[in-house]
């Protein structure tokens, strides 16, 4: 696609300011659009739980005694030392008892991300989260988590201007069972719906291109019943879920509409620029993928492989992996010594 010169203003005009990455915090929008969304709580997370998930030293998993006694990397190898793991008991009370309201099973994330990025680490492969201790690992373990907590403010176009102050949150959702099939991500351009993505693009659905029609349909209907005006921006991109067997909409996300929220199958420079996305009177323009051949590889897989393995073969970081087994033994037992107290 050539740019005109009208559409270059059209980049400029558009592109993310760090007040909009501000108001796609989690806190910000959950108020507002509560009704449509999964039942979540929301934690301020203590400065000294931020400076713990930012230390890159080795994983020590709070509340775990496995855990705490770990090898100290300084100290003369065959050496077993006693280290403290830090605790953070008022915090600790307060995801338990979050956890225990949303009914056991939760998924974590911060102010805009969940750790998408390590799911290799946790125990069944998944963000499904029943303790702290799971939610630390994932934290520690996470890029996405990491950047939210240092450059919240990527790509935006107003870098001279000050940062906004931010406070930090955890933000734990009930656990739901989303089937991949199902979940779109749709982008909002002065407050009009212009694009729709399948969001797991790299996977071929047939019910899809079958109910094509339905699935356009509801929507829309939820944009323009119950987003459209109600959020402080008017460019916004929302991920939903629509229910197959209900029919019904559910609202997931809110993100940036920008380049630090992905565009899937759209290109960023078709969103902001038009080149026929959003233009047609009937409405957005809907991709999603259509036949196996397309299937791609999923963009999380290169996330798959543990960076700390990967060091290992430096023979840096043996210290590491044996601090990854540590925890996952730890956790096994922990969750072996639940199914006996269950079984009582
Ligand atoms: N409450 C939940 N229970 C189970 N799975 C969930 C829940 N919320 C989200 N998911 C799954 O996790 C995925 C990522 O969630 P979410 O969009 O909140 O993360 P994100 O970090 O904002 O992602 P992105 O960077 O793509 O915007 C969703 O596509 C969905 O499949
Ligand atoms: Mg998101």
């Amino acid at each position: 696609m050539t740019i005109t010169k009208g559409q270059c203003s059209a980049i400029r005009s558009c592109s993310m300011k760090k007040e909009q990455v501000q108001h796609c915090q989690f806190s910000v929008w959950y108020p507002i659009f509560k009704q449509h969304t999964i039942k979540s709580v929301i934690l301020p997370l203590p400065p000294d739980v931020i400076d713990y998930f930012l230390d890159d030293g080795t994983l020590v998993v709070p509340g775990s005694h496995h855990a705490a006694q770990q090898t100290h990397i300084n100290s003369d190898l065959d050496e077993e030392e006693d280290i403290q793991a830090p605790e953070f008991p008022e915090f600790t009370a307060q995801v338990l008892e979050a956890i225990n309201a949303l009914g056991g099973l939760v998924f974590p994330k911060l102010n805009w991300s969940a750790p998408r990025d390590a799911n290799w680490i946790a125990l069944n492969s998944s963000l499904q989260c029943r303790s702290l201790s799971e939610i630390f690992l994932l934290f520690k373990s996470s890029d996405f988590i990491t950047r939210d907590l240092t450059q919240p403010f990527l790509h935006c176009s107003d870098q001279d201007s000050p940062d906004p102050n931010i406070s930090y949150e955890l933000v734990l959702r009930k656990w739901s069972e989303l089937i991949p099939g199902g979940e779109f991500r749709c982008f909002v351009k002065e407050n009009k719906l212009i694009a729709i993505s399948q969001r797991d693009y790299t996977q071929y659905y047939p019910h899809i291109l079958k109910q094509e029609e339905s699935i356009l349909h509801a929507i829309l209907d939820f944009f323009n019943q119950r987003i459209q005006h109600a959020f402080l921006d008017e460019d916004f991109v929302l991920d939903v879920y629509r229910d197959s067997q209900e029919g019904r909409v559910w609202l997931i996300d809110l993100n940036p509409f920008g380049e630090v929220t992905d565009s899937l199958l759209f290109s960023w420079e078709e969103l902001r620029c038009g080149g026929g996305v959003g233009q047609q009177q009937e409405g957005p323009d809907f991709r999603y993928t259509t036949s196996e051949v397309t299937v791609q590889p999923s963009p999380c897989l290169s996330y798959r492989i543990p960076r700390d393995f990967a060091d290992l073969s430096t023979g840096e970081d043996a210290y590491k992996l044996m601090d990854f087994l540590k925890l996952k033994k730890s956790q096994e037992e922990e969750s072996s010594d639940e199914d006996v107290d269950a079984a009582h």
